[in-house]
């Protein structure tokens, strides 16, 4: 999926056994799948249609870290799946990459902690319809997903390079890469003994040769609508203004990319180019309403629908598209061929191409402030051509004047796949576009769309869990206490963010007797230590203390003037980006150091209608 996660790291590592012994009669040779991915919506339709494949032919190994994962995992009956999550680790000076590297930040800004800035990352809606839905996942998770016992707990949690190393030492894997490629870059940088292992890897990112069919105006349209991104290459709806080029994943860390798709291993791309040409249509949406009969096929359903209830204007139906699912689907076809007949499969057509991913903008090797990879230092980092394709203007967030043309589209082309002649492009097999439903009397027009419905209502591999009937005595309790005949103390609000002092500040405010101070309500500030999605935990521990009845109210995502002028929903980190991603920073103070799984469950929650 286009998004990228801000500091969740998630490495999810399937490792599939494809047993050939149909064909071949001969002892089944196992197939292990890598998916390294980010937690949108789409995401979860791609973990859990690889979860539903035929366990006697695919075994599932999964790593990643979001809570969201655990319980979707629990769900699927597949604790056995090791988590990884970004280590505390960071790249020297001189370019030497330290044992876990956290992957928090893109590799060009990664120093040796994990606080930095959001130079590409600000592109990504923070609030509403960004990292809080997908955080969140809309508020349906915590009434839907059982909750497992798996958490995060500092000191124990392994983290995503060891994970990677583990898996990868085992054996021959192939990778699925639909999120950012920071994580898996920073591995075979790392450890380029073990490329020998990957057989392949698959991409969801990039376009080529795609025109954006968003943000049009209406063939009779007004004359006062202006097209947006409307043709663009990419899809950064927040930023064509300085890039019209780059697709959300790749633009997450172009230098990361670059160094995947130049790692010599063979690369499947399943671009917008692609992903274009299969928008869920409104006959879509429809015929998963219509066949829900599994848990998993609900839970997708409802993300779907949240996707779409929530969506900004009246296009969903043209404007979201099959990203990961999609690209999961044409994968496990392809592998299912062997990876013979030049990707010949079920679902995209294909095509070679010779592509190169954009890094810096020309002209090269001028020294102006915006490249860490260069500026400053004696030698540039891990060894570049001082007048190479790295060394050029790297972007430096939205609307950065080098890149913003006024009242047009913008000029940087920082990760975009961009296809070339040269010897800098390597040979990559691209999707072009999604194929027709063979069968032509079905409503739904892509081949896709059967396949994913029916693997997803399949009754094999299905959630072991109907709250219903596994908990007969579960209900939902909304605790308000009786202050009727009490006389109450002073009202006070209190403004908190997540850091342990102020948990436990709110903990010793709800002490205080009532008649000496009256809580009356509680404000998140997500500008400072937690995460906007952290408002979750606030409903949880209030839920525990017996006071559902105090209001909680988000605040502003942005500190003062870092909202984007043009586009609201994004802006900049300038104060944020001290505070660190990692250990003892946004990753501790979101899960109240994984003690927020064991806080009872609030009926309320993040709920955005
Ligand atoms: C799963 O695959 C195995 C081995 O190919 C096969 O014997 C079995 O029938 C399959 N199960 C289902 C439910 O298709
Ligand atoms: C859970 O079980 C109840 C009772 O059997 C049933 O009505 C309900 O549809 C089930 N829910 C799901 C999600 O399968
Ligand atoms: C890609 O490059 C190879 C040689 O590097 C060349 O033979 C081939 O024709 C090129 N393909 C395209 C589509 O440009
Ligand atoms: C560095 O890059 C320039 C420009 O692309 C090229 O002409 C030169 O040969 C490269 N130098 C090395 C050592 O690769
Ligand atoms: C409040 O006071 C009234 C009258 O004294 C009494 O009947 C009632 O039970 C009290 N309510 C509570 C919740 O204590």
């Amino acid at each position: 999926m286009f998004w990228l996660r801000k500091f969740w790291i998630i490495i999810l590592v399937l490792v599939v056994d494809v047993f050939r012994a149909k064909v071949y009669a001969v002892p089944a040779k196992p197939c292990r799948i890598l998916l390294d991915t980010d937690v949108d919506t789409d995401d979860f339709f791609a973990l859990l249609y690889l979860l539903k494949l035929n366990r006697s032919e695919f075994e599932l190994e999964v790593k990643l870290f979001s809570c969201i994962f655990y319980d979707i995992l629990y769900m699927m009956g597949r604790d056995d799946i090791a988590v990884g999550v970004g280590g505390e680790g960071g790249i020297l000076e001189d370019g030497t990459i330290l044992p876990n590297v956290g992957g928090y930040l893109p590799i060009i800004e990664q120093g040796m902690t994990t606080a930095g800035g959001c130079r590409y990352r600000q592109a990504i809606p923070v609030g509403l319809r960004g990292r809080l839905d997908f955080d969140t996942n809309y508020g349906i998770r915590k009434s839907f997903l059982p909750q497992g016992s798996r958490k995060y707990s500092p000191l124990k949690q392994p983290t995503a390079q060891q994970v990677m190393i583990e898996k990868t030492s085992a054996g021959p894997i192939t990778v699925f890469v639909t999120g950012a490629h920071t994580n898996f870059a920073v591995f075979l940088r790392k450890n380029p003994h073990l490329k020998r292992n990957i057989e392949h890897i698959y991409v969801m990112g990039g376009g080529v040769r795609s025109n954006n069919p968003t943000g049009c105006c209406p063939k009779h349209g007004t004359p006062h609508c202006h097209p947006r991104q409307c043709g663009d290459p990419g899809n950064l709806f927040t930023d064509y203004n300085t890039n019209p080029y780059a697709e959300f994943n790749i633009f997450g860390d172009p230098f990361a990319a670059y160094q995947v798709f130049h790692s010599g291993i063979p690369v499947t791309l399943v671009s917008l180019d692609a992903t274009n040409t299969i928008p869920i249509t409104e006959e879509f949406f429809k015929a998963f309403e219509q066949s829900q009969w599994t848990y998993e096929a609900q839970y997708c359903f409802k993300s779907l629908k949240m996707a779409r209830d929530t969506w900004f204007d009246d296009r969903f139906y043209t404007s979201y598209f099959m990203w990961d699912s999609f690209t999961s689907g044409v994968a496990v076809s392809i592998m299912r061929n062997y990876g013979k007949n030049n990707g010949e499969n079920e679902f995209a057509e294909m095509e070679y191409m010779n592509i190169s991913v954009v890094t810096s903008n020309e002209p090269y090797g001028i020294c102006d402030g915006s490249n860490p990879l260069f500026d400053g230092l004696h030698f540039p980092k891990f060894k570049l051509n001082k007048s190479g394709l790295h060394s050029g203007h790297v972007q430096m967030g939205l609307r950065d004047p080098f890149c913003f043309v006024e009242n047009g589209k913008g000029k940087c082309k920082d990760g975009y796949t961009e296809e070339g002649t040269g010897p800098d492009s390597v040979r990559v097999l691209v999707a072009t576009k999604a194929k027709p439903n063979h069968d032509l009397t079905s409503k739904l027009n892509r081949e896709f769309f059967t396949n994913f419905l029916d693997v997803l209502n399949r009754p094999e591999n299905t959630a072991r869990f109907n709250l219903t009937t596994e908990f007969p005595h579960f209900r939902q309790a909304f605790y308000e206490p009786d202050f009727k005949n009490r006389t109450l103390g002073k009202p006070v609000v209190f403004d908190m963010d997540m850091s342990a002092g102020d948990f436990m500040a709110l903990f010793y405010l709800l002490k205080v007797p009532v008649e000496l101070l009256n809580l009356k309500a509680i404000l998140v500030s997500p500008t400072g230590w937690p995460n906007a999605a952290a408002i979750d935990i606030v409903y949880d521990l209030l839920h525990m203390m017996g006071r559902d009845d105090i209001p909680v109210g988000l605040g502003d995502v942005f500190a003062m003037s870092q909202s984007d002028q043009i586009f609201h929903l994004v802006g900049d980190c300038k104060y944020a980006k001290a505070i660190p991603h990692g250990s003892g920073g946004f990753l501790d103070s979101d899960t109240i150091y994984g003690l927020a799984r064991d806080l009872p469950r609030s009926p309320r929650r993040m709920c955005i209608l």
